[in-house]
């Protein structure tokens, strides 16, 4: 006897097909629903990134981790070619649930960062951080001097993240005044904890690389390797400019290369209709999860995969 859960999915599953396969509009889109429509407690899950990214998974973490084990991903390469923050490479690696990662990045700031962590200047990124005094007029005669190699420049990126509002890098972004509790730039300044991170990423650095490149690209030349799997997290379709440098992704070229992955994939997005009729072109499905977004706001993204029946087990 199956259970109610299983029931209601296998029931949205036929919906989804069944409104592709009649070519009804966007308001007959059919959608799976997740099977537990309950918010991830982030702090459940081990913040490993020394990033607070914008748009980032962590949040998404217990998901990504039944997705792993459905598509039997010990051992395989993780490929991630929208990383940003890298929150799913760092967790599928640290916790031993695929061989290595590549992670791939287009923001040369964003870059500078990972560049600095997996290679041999960790340590100085770390004891860095510990050291730097955190005045506003640090900050300021930092932020303003142009860094003279990567490494500064990681540091500068890294500072900035904690300084900005909603740890936004691109261009144009607001400083943080009040900060939570009205403590200013010191209110996401913590670093003990950013040293920590950086430090952990160490113990398991041998298995994650990195490129700074175009992620669709690097998607397409691993296209035919059923040894990766790969989680896809292209810069949201509207608020993308806002808090990305690089936000213009061409959203359907990036779903027909997705269409000839042959390993597994895990694609997130925002809920937008034009994203839903392309994951309906390809008959891909798709799930709404859903996530607290800033000030406690609460919204769905979406979950797009040829296979989501690892949904129910959740
Ligand atoms: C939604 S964010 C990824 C967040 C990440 N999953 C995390 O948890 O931190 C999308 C990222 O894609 C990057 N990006 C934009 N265009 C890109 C491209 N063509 N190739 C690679 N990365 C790109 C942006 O700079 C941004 O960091």
């Amino acid at each position: 006897m199956r259970n109610s859960k299983e029931m209601r999915l296998t029931r949205q599953r036929s919906l989804t097909l069944r409104s592709h396969s009649s070519g009804q509009g966007k308001d007959q889109l059919g959608l799976f629903e997740a099977a537990r429509p309950k918010i991830i407690n982030v702090a459940s899950v081990p913040q490993r990134s020394p990033f607070r990214y914008p748009g980032g998974k962590t949040w998404l973490i217990p998901y990504v981790r039944q997705w792993l084990n459905a598509c039997e991903s010990w051992g395989k390469e993780l490929i991630e070619p929208f990383a940003g923050g890298g929150i799913v490479s760092l967790t599928a690696v640290a916790e031993g649930r695929v061989g290595e990662a590549l992670m791939v990045e287009l923001d040369e700031e964003v870059a500078a960062v990972w560049q600095t962590i997996l290679s041999g200047d960790a340590q100085w990124l770390a004891r860095r951080i510990l050291s730097f005094s955190m005045t506003q007029a640090n900050v300021k005669s930092l932020l303003e001097s142009t860094p003279s190699n990567t490494r500064e420049k990681a540091f500068a990126v890294l500072l900035r993240n904690r300084v900005s509002h909603g740890g936004i890098l691109a261009n144009g972004a607001g400083l943080l005044r009040r900060g939570e509790n009205g403590k200013g730039l010191l209110s996401r300044w913590y670093p003990k904890t950013l040293h920590n991170r950086i430090v952990g990423i160490q113990n398991y650095r041998d298995r994650l690389r990195f490129l700074q490149c175009d992620g669709s690209k690097v998607l397409q030349e691993n296209a035919r390797r059923s040894d990766a799997v790969f989680f896809i997290d292209p810069p949201y379709t509207v608020a993308g400019r806002r808090l990305y440098r690089y936000s213009e992704v061409n959203h359907p070229h990036l779903f027909r290369i997705a269409a000839t992955l042959q390993g597994a994939f895990l694609m997130t997005y925002d809920n937008a209709d034009e994203i839903k009729r392309l994951a309906m072109e390809h008959e891909f499905q798709l799930a709404t999860i859903p996530m607290k977004g800033t000030h406690h706001t609460e919204k769905t993204e979406l979950v797009i995969s040829k296979d989501l029946s690892w949904l129910k087990t959740m």
